[in-house]
C-alpha cells in the first residue's frame, strides 16, 4: 500500500505512525483533522484492531468522527472527555517555536478548543510546513455569519497597524456558496505573507466583535514530528528543548491499510 503513496503521502504517514506510537492504553484523545491526522487515525485504528488498544476519541470535526468510528476507535465528546492525556494534529505551518496556523480544512475552533483541553500537543507534518515565519499560508479567521463583511471591515483597519506584509482578505467558499464551519460559522482567510508578531495578532483578532477564532496556535505546540518520504521522522521537543530522529520501515507496514 505505501508503494502506492506519493512522496508527501510517505511523508505523513510516518509521521502519523511515529505519533500513534505515543497514544498509551486508556488514554483519552484529541483527533485532528485534515490528510495527515487521517493517517493519524487509521494508524490508531490499526493498533486498536490488532493490539487490543483501548483509547477515547475526541473529534475535531465530523469528517474525522466518521473515519474514526469506521476503523474501531471509540469515539466520545469533548464534554464526556473533560480533559485529554494527548491530541495529535496536522497543521499549516509550523515555526521554530512550535507556534502554528492551522484552519486550512476549516476546523481550526474545534481544533483549538481541543488542543486547549490537552496535557499534550503533538503537531505531525511533512517538513514542507517548516516557515522562518509565519504567514505565506493564509491566516482563517472563523466569524459568524451575522454582519460578516462589518467584521471584515474591521480586521482590514486592524490590519493596516498590524506587523504584516498583506492585508488582501478572501471569504472562503465552497461550491459557489460561503463555506460553513461545523459550528455554522464563516471563514476569513488573510493573506498576510508575513506574520511579525502571531502573538499580538492573534489576540487583537481575537477582540473583535464578529471573530470566533483565529488560526494562530501559540504557544499550544509541545511536540512536532516531521516526517520524510524516505521513512525518517524526526521529533522535536519545545519544552525539552531536544531532536531525537527514527526511522520508520515501510515493510513492516505493508498492507496495514488494504481494507480502507
Ligand atoms: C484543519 O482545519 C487544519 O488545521 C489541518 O490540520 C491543516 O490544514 C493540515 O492539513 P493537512 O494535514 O491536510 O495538510
Amino acid at each position: 500500500m505505501t508503494g502506492e503513496l506519493s512522496p508527501i503521502d510517505k511523508a505523513k504517514f510516518v509521521a502519523a505512525k511515529r505519533a500513534a506510537e505515543m497514544v498509551e492504553d486508556g488514554m483519552r484523545v484529541g483527533l485532528g483533522t485534515g490528510s495527515t491526522a487521517a493517517w493519524l487515525v487509521r494508524h490508531l485504528g490499526d493498533r486498536v484492531r490488532d493490539e487490543g488498544l483501548r483509547i477515547k476519541g475526541v473529534r475535531t470535526s465530523a469528517r474525522t468522527a466518521q473515519l474514526a468510528k469506521q476503523v474501531g476507535i471509540d469515539v466520545i465528546s469533548l464534554n464526556e472527555a473533560g480533559t485529554l492525556n494527548i491530541t495529535i494534529d496536522g497543521a499549516d505551518e509550523f515555526d521554530g517555536k512550535l507556534n502554528l496556523i492551522k484552519g486550512g480544512g476549516g476546523a481550526l475552533l474545534r481544533e483549538k478548543i481541543v488542543a486547549a483541553a490537552s496535557e499534550e500537543v503533538v503537531i505531525i507534518a511533512d517538513a514542507a510546513k517548516e516557515v522562518g515565519t509565519l504567514g505565506a499560508f493564509p491566516l482563517p479567521v472563523e466569524v459568524v455569519p451575522f454582519g460578516w463583511t462589518t467584521t471584515q471591515m474591521l480586521i482590514e483597519e486592524l490590519l493596516v497597524s498590524a506587523d504584516v506584509m498583506g492585508r488582501r482578505i478572501t471569504l472562503r467558499m465552497n461550491n459557489g456558496k460561503p463555506f460553513v464551519t461545523d459550528e455554522g460559522n464563516h471563514i476569513l482567510d488573510l493573506h498576510l505573507s508575513r506574520i511579525g508578531n502571531a502573538r499580538q495578532l492573534s489576540m487583537a483578532l481575537n477582540q473583535m466583535p464578529g471573530v470566533v477564532e483565529n488560526g494562530l496556535f501559540v504557544d499550544l505546540c509541545d511536540k512536532v514530528i516531521i516526517g520524510y518520504s524516505d521513512g525518517r521522522v524526526e521529533t522535536r521537543d519545545i519544552n525539552e528543548g531536544t531532536v531525537s530522529e527514527d526511522l520508520i520501515d515501510f515493510a513492516e507496514t505493508e498492507n496495514l491499510f488494504s481494507d480502507i
